[in-house]
């Protein structure tokens, strides 16, 4: 579903400029067949197309959702991590304009989403961090682990785009970062997180680690 989204974004953007969009399912068919000629020259795959969409997103319902969950429990973490979040999504917005794409949160308000996929996790995430401080680092702890899961999937697609693999790899360390200060705050309030999206050793890895300095 969200697939038709992304190929209604493209051919607005690309206009009478596509050519030969593929329709396989992500994952099928020949990555280099379904690449999409770009007014300015450069090439995108579908893949990456619809990786700088999803992340755009992504990184838009991180930020959506904490700026939800300070708003009801006024922890510093939330604010703070917000502000990161806004540039996170910014950086990718950056991208997809740079690539001659349209934007698709252009006119979508906080919480409002054009993946469906996305606006449900949104609608239950907010929803499940309403009921303590904790759940709701809890959530902020969820939100970090996808968002690395979905980053390193979303690179893995990249095939020579150094400008884009350059802003995954900025927002990979900015959520390892996350998921260090929204641990920290779980377990000083008396929680405990077990990973769902990546392995617990991973999870163990990062969370057990000092904060990075992330670049760009
Ligand atoms: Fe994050």
């Amino acid at each position: 579903m969200q697939r038709k989204h992304f190929l209604q974004w493209a051919g607005l953007t690309l206009g009478g400029a596509v050519v030969g969009v593929g329709l396989s399912a992500c994952g099928g068919g020949d990555i280099a067949e379904e690449a999409i000629p770009m007014k300015s020259g450069t090439m995108l795959s579908e893949h990456e197309i619809e990786g700088l969409y999803f992340m755009r997103e992504e990184e838009k319902l991180a930020h959506d959702v904490y700026v939800a969950l300070f708003a009801r429990w006024g922890s510093k973490v939330f604010n703070n991590i917000a502000q990161s979040e806004r540039q996170h999504t910014e950086a990718v917005r950056l991208r997809i304009l740079a690539h001659g794409l349209a934007d698709p949160a252009a006119n979508t308000p906080a919480g409002v989403f054009m993946n469906a996929e996305l606006q449900a996790l949104y609608n239950q995430l907010v929803a499940q961090g309403q009921g303590s401080l904790i759940d709701a680092l809890k959530v902020g702890c969820l939100i970090e682990e996808k968002d690395i899961r979905d980053i390193e999937d979303q690179k893995s697609l990249v095939l020579n785009e150094p400008d884009i693999l350059a802003v995954y790899d900025n927002l990979l360390c900015g959520s390892r970062n996350h998921l260090r200060a929204f641990n920290q705050q779980l377990v000083a309030q008396g929680g405990s997180y077990a990973a769902q999206v990546i392995s617990q050793a991973e999870w163990n890895a990062i969370a057990n680690s000092a904060q990075e300095r992330c670049g760009g």
